[in-house]
């Protein structure tokens, strides 16, 4: 695949050289573009000899005549059109800003705008820039977009401080940059919003009630679809798995705060899949000291949690909705039920409490139901392949209802 590595003005700028190393190991052309900015951090000499090419340093770098200055003033449309990926690390704080705000003064700048593929950003920069509102601002510009995100980890920064904001690893960035390669890109502009993982529902400052969900079908659909090239926003209850690269995560425990995170985000959402194992009933009032033990049997009120999926169902419009249905027996009746109660598109009915699939398993077994009425069988396979399989059948569903006139 051919990328054009876009080098910002960071400390953070001697990495990229890393990068280009770990790109081309995965077999990609790389083409480098710098920042007058990133000059002062590397010399595009290193760049050079890296990479084997020419390094673009300015708009009209090197023009010595009015030919040359033609030529060089439609370079980017042509390194534009002639490259399958943009990848700008270090993404500076000023990079962000002018990216969000359409402003081109240089050549990778006016580049960005000229490029219609896929554009990667891994942003480097202090901490307290990280965190500013105008910074955070300019990010949510560029993730509604559509754009993926390699973003910075916590570390020890050159300014001396520690934080948010050191520069992702070159491999990480690799990684994410080489699924543009691989997979079809058949999710493009879909905004997916994804649940998973289980939620805590407190007893007392010290006991809570959960379920065994590790969140890794919920993870691994997250993680299929953003290399499908999707928007995804996942709300996650508390789980001990890394967030997938590109995937935007907002962390829940209750029924309630998971309630709360999918409605806000429902508005922008164009697929809702709803994997989180949410607890049914909760303690509304939970104290605030910790229940003393006695010998005395311990009797408690719960009360039915927020019922999401099927709040959602009233209110998801030409949204496309997928329910799961999590059962011991009469599988398939219990999720057509939810499936009809719940008005979901399509329910993916796995049988749980037993050994290899299901709950914390690598491995699941699904019977996804659809308001076309199919029934389709997958697995039992890896989650990862699951999660493949049931995007194949909401794009077929999507055909197949717009064919029947049912927008979705
Ligand atoms: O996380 P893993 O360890 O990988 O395990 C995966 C899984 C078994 C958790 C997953 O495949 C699964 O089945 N998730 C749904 C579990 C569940 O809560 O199923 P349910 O039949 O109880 O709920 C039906 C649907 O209603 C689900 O989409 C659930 O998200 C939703 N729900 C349930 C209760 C509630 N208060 N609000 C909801 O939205």
């Amino acid at each position: 695949m051919r990328v054009v590595l876009g080098v910002g003005g960071g400390i953070a700028a001697y990495k990229a050289a890393e990068l280009v190393r770990a790109l081309e190991k995965r077999g990609h052309q790389v083409q480098v573009v710098m920042t007058a900015a990133a000059q002062q951090f590397v010399q595009p000499l290193t760049f050079a000899a890296l990479s084997g090419q020419k390094v673009i340093t300015g708009l009209f770098a090197g023009a010595t005549s009015s030919e040359d200055t033609l030529s060089s003033a439609v370079e980017h449309i042509g390194v534009a059109q002639d490259y399958d990926v943009l990848v700008v690390a270090p993404a500076t704080a000023d990079l962000l800003a002018k990216f969000a705000n359409g402003i081109a003064d240089d050549f990778l700048t006016t580049l960005y705008l000229a490029f219609t593929g896929p554009v990667v950003l891994a942003p480097a920069m202090n901490s307290n820039m990280w965190n500013h509102a105008a910074t955070q601002r300019n990010l949510s510009v560029l993730r509604e977009r559509g754009h993926s995100f390699a973003d910075p980890e916590d570390g020890w920064l050159a300014c001396g401080t520690t934080g948010p904001g050191r520069l992702a690893e070159p491999d990480r960035i690799a990684e994410l940059v080489g699924r543009f390669a691989q997979t079809k890109h058949d999710l493009e502009g879909e905004h997916i919003l994804i649940t998973a993982g289980p939620t805590q529902e407190p007893l007392d400052p010290v006991r809570y009630i959960t379920n065994r969900s590790s969140g890794k079908m919920g993870y691994a659909l997250a993680n299929a679809a953003v290399a499908r090239g999707a928007l995804v926003t996942l709300v996650s209850g508390p789980v001990s798995l890394p967030v997938p690269l590109g995937v935007t995560a907002i962390h829940v425990r209750t029924a309630v705060e998971m309630r709360d995170a999918v409605m806000s985000c429902l508005e922008d959402s164009s697929i809702i899949i709803k994997a989180a194992a949410v607890a049914d009933y909760y303690l509304s009032a939970v104290p605030h000291r910790k229940m003393k033990k006695t010998a005395a049997r311990l009797p408690l009120e719960l009360d039915p949690t927020p019922d999401i999926l099927a709040e959602v169902g009233q209110k998801k419009g030409g949204r496309m909705l997928i329910g799961f249905a999590a059962e011991t027996d009469h599988l398939i009746d219990e999720a057509r039920r939810k499936m009809v109660t719940k008005n979901c598109d399509m329910v993916v009915a796995n049988l749980v409490g037993q050994e290899g699939t299901g709950f914390e398993a690598d491995l699941n077994e699904v019977t996804i139901l659809t308001r076309a009425g199919e029934t389709i069988h997958a697995g039992p396979a890896e989650k990862s392949e699951i999660a493949e399989r049931i995007l194949d059948q909401i794009l077929r569903l999507r055909l197949t209802l717009r064919a029947i006139g049912e927008t979705a």
